[in-house]
């Protein structure tokens, strides 16, 4: 390795051999760049233009991987080094193995897999790089010209829109190096808080929708069938958290299980899944470390930040809107149900669990991120329907009756039904109205 400084950014060039990987952070408050000047290379399986210059973000956390050999370059402020261990020859050949199913399912004479690909769904606890994975698997399968479909379960850090939500979207382009897979037409169901466990049984019933509206998608086309499905989950296994990963699995009709990192969580699943699912043990890569509450709540907002603001590489301007009282209605999914013991005799306590009530506007409201709603007027579907967007709540005045709202368009669109979420979002922005 040559380190060498010139003016005020540090220049410093790696050799990588053979199966090196390059792993940095951007440690300072500036941006890096990063060029590849000689051979080839890929960041999560997105492959790396030769003189490119990719600028990464503070905080960013990057893998530069070579198959053969690379000369790469670092400017800025970055905590680098070499690594010649990493897991990409078992990960490459975990993609071999989709692939293959993949050609099965696209020949007519295995007439059980016909049409439907592998659905595979990667687990394991927290910072054991679940989500890189799934990105390396996208990237590797839309390489070989597979579309597949790409399911992020985690309501937690969501790669597909705002903390808080599930969703789907339908990859047939490698991803970004910088930005991660492009975002355009998701299906986003909005659960409104950051912890599966904090209502359960609308995570199920979001679960079991979202699985329909995927099968439906591997269905109506039949390149993506082939494809397949791609399923990120969150980090939590204990307790409610791996009776989430098997129900997961159920609705999602998975056909493999690829376990990160624990062993115990992959002997635990061998004893619960049924025999056809195929249970994989994968190590995590030395690179992903551990991320600190204080670097998941950035990367959660920077995620908002992104909803609304884009990224360096494609920027949005949102608009800011006076909303009066009378022209939105807030809803909440999920209220407390009633004791059973304080019910009559004999009667069975209602499904509190996905209810849509009323939420009253109030101060308290300041700073929520508040989902779109599709409906005009208050119903039960609300809690299972995809959004088309979110809004963040700037201010409340309850003297002059209206809310000012954050909306990434320069109209805000109707119906005016706004679901309320837990997600908080502190927007130091000037925009316009
Ligand atoms: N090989 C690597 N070298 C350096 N950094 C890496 C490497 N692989 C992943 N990372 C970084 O480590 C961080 C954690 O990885 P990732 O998000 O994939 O983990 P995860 O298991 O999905 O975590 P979570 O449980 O929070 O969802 C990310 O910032 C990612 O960019
Ligand atoms: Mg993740």
């Amino acid at each position: 390795m040559e380190t060498t400084s010139v003016s005020s950014s540090r220049i410093q060039k790696f050799e990588l051999e053979e199966d090196n990987e390059l792993r940095f952070v951007v440690s300072g408050r500036e941006e890096v760049t990063l060029e590849l000047i000689n051979g080839s290379a890929e960041v999560f399986g997105s492959v790396v233009e030769k003189n490119k210059k990719y600028i990464f973000p503070p905080g960013a956390r990057v893998a530069v991987f070579t198959w053969k050999k690379a000369t790469v370059e670092l400017i800025g402020t970055a905590n680098a080094y070499v690594s010649p261990e990493t897991p990409m020859i078992m990960y490459i050949n975990l993609h071999a193995a989709l692939e293959q199913l993949r050609r099965i399912a696209d020949n007519p004479t295995e007439k059980d897999r016909v049409g439907q690909g592998p659905r595979i769904m990667l687990v394991g606890p927290t910072d054991v790089g679940k989500s890189t994975l799934s990105r390396i698997l996208c990237n590797y399968a839309v390489r070989q010209n597979r579309s597949p479909i790409f399911v992020d379960l985690d309501v937690g850090q969501n790669s597909i829109s705002a903390p808080g939500t599930i969703g789907a979207i339908h990859i047939n382009r490698p991803a970004d190096v910088v930005d991660g897979f492009e975002r355009t037409k998701p299906i986003v169901y909005n659960y409104g808080s950051l912890q599966p466990g904090d209502n359960n049984a609308l995570y199920e019933k979001l679960l079991i929708t979202l699985s329909q509206a995927v099968s439906a998608k591997t269905v109506e086309n039949v390149e993506t069938g082939i494809s397949g499905v791609i399923i990120n989950t969150c980090g939590w296994i204990a307790d409610g958290g791996y009776a989430a990963i098997v129900q997961a699995a159920q609705h999602f009709e998975v056909d493999i299980v690829a376990v990160l990192d624990q062993e115990r969580l992959y002997n635990e699943l061998q004893k619960t899944l049924p025999k056809f699912v195929k249970i994989v043990h994968l190590p995590k890569s030395g690179g992903v470390e551990v991320r600190s509450s204080e670097v998941r709540l950035k990367s959660r907002n920077m995620a908002v930040q992104r909803y609304f603001y884009g990224t360096r590489g494609e920027q949005y301007f949102p608009h800011q809107f006076d909303v009066p009282f009378d022209e939105v209605t807030v809803v909440k999914v999920g209220t407390e149900s009633v004791p059973e013991e304080c019910l009559p005799v004999g009667m069975k306590p209602e499904d509190y669990s996905a209810k849509v009530v009323p939420f009253p506007i109030s101060p308290e409201l300041r700073h929520h991120v508040l989902a779109l709603s599709p409906f005009d007027s208050l119903t039960q579907e609300i809690s299972t329907t995809p959004v088309f967007g979110f809004v963040v709540v700037k201010e409340v005045d309850m003297i002059e009756k209206k809310m000012t709202v954050l909306c990434p368009r320069n109209e805000l669109p109707y119906p005016r039904i706004f679901v309320y979420t837990k997600i908080e979002f502190l927007d130091d922005h000037n925009v316009p109205m």
